[in-house]
């Protein structure tokens, strides 16, 4: 039986009725040492602690430092903290995906590179590009595999080194992005797990949120370097606007998909882009902030690790049968969510 319909860009989407769901069972994150303040930055460029935290949220950021380290490192480091939590032997891991933008090349896969760190070998493994819905649309991905049967474990990893492609002399944007990894396993279960997912794009964005050259459309050159065209280009205001409206589209998509009432919901777990936005996007679903996951504060916007690191950091407060609400926005524009319930107790 269908729960509920959406048109929704010409494809007609419907909530899910499996009997097997692909639940969260262990999250394990990981942010590098060195820690970026918003004192740091203000040496840096023209700006002050007070103007990110009153326009941002954000007081500190991660940085990774170290050369020849990538995003396959923390990846890694991520992947290695959830089997050894979760007791699970690498040979036992069905398949590995990685949600990033900054891959450590072009190719192989970071998914390749961190299997082989972690220490699993043989499975299949790819990356899923979606920028700051990464984790959410490869977690869509992943549930796939899950819920048909093919597998039964599979890590999820979301990991970006966003200081890799961030211009520290631009001050809209190097205050802004973070750098960390969070991983999560997902396995079958009857009860909890994921209920409903949405995933949307509109290409037609990618003019005010992108990285220029680098790709095949402008490959690096001297010039292109020198024009410091290899880093993050983002029309700040432009991204706001979309970002504040389809946050909180996506979350009342499933919402009414999956018939629940703001009292339903237990925890929105956003994408941490800005404490703005968060915040509005709370208000449109009437949640009450101690029901809104907040890491802004201490992480900054990490990309694909943002979502997982949410669940990293409250894993303690979270409950069998609670219901979360995933909802994340990006470059693309992508903007995604995901409806699920719980699996397990503080352990
Ligand atoms: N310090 C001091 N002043 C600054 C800074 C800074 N760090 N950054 C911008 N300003 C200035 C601007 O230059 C501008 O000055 P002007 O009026 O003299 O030109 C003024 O502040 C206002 O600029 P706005 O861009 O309008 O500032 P706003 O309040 O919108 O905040 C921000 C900027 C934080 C970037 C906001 O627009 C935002 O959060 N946008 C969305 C970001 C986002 O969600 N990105 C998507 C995810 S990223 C991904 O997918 C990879």
């Amino acid at each position: 039986m269908t729960k509920g319909t959406k048109k929704t860009g010409g494809t007609k989407t419907t909530a899910r009725n499996s009997a097997v769901r692909a639940a969260i069972t262990g999250v394990f994150g990981y942010v590098p040492p060195d820690v970026l303040t918003n004192a740091e930055l203000a040496q840096m460029v023209d700006t002050s602690d007070q103007w990110i935290v009153e326009r941002t949220g954000i007081k500190e950021r991660h940085i990774l430092k170290g050369k020849g380290l990538g995003t396959s490192h923390m990846g890694a480091e991520a992947v290695r903290g959830l089997l050894e939590k979760t007791s699970t032997a690498p040979g036992e891991v069905d398949l590995l995906i990685c949600a990033t933008t900054t891959p450590d090349f072009v190719f192989p896969s970071t998914a390749n590179l961190v299997s082989d760190m972690a220490g699993i070998h043989g499975i299949g493994s790819f990356d899923v590009q979606a920028t700051c819905s990464g984790f959410v649309y490869a977690l869509t991905v992943a549930s796939q595999f899950i819920e048909t049967g093919k597998y039964r474990k599979i890590v999820l990893v979301g990991a970006d080194k966003m200081s890799a492609v961030i211009d520290y002399t631009d001050r809209a944007t190097c205050v802004l992005f973070g750098d960390g990894a969070g991983a999560v396993l997902i396995e079958p279960s009857k009860k909890y797990g994921i209920m409903d997912a949405v995933i949307h794009s509109d290409g037609s964005g990618a003019k005010h949120l992108h990285q220029k050259a680098g790709g095949s459309r402008m490959p690096p050159s001297a010039e292109s370097v020198a024009k410091r065209l290899h880093y993050v280009h983002q029309e700040g205001a432009a991204v706001y606007k979309f970002a504040v409206a389809r946050m909180a589209d996506v979350a009342v998509e499933l919402m009414e998909r999956n018939r629940l009432t703001n009292g339903m919901v237990d925890w929105l777990v956003p994408h941490q882009a800005n404490k703005r936005i968060i915040e509005a996007t709370a208000e449109r679903l009437k949640l009450p902030p101690e029901r809104v996951m907040v890491t802004i504060h201490k992480y900054g916007n990490t990309t694909a690790a943002t979502i997982p690191l949410c669940l990293w950091e409250y894993e303690e407060k979270l409950k069998t049968g609670d219901r979360l609400l995933l909802a994340a926005f990006g470059g693309g524009f992508t903007w995604a969510g995901i409806y699920l319930t719980w699996a397990y107790d503080p352990r």
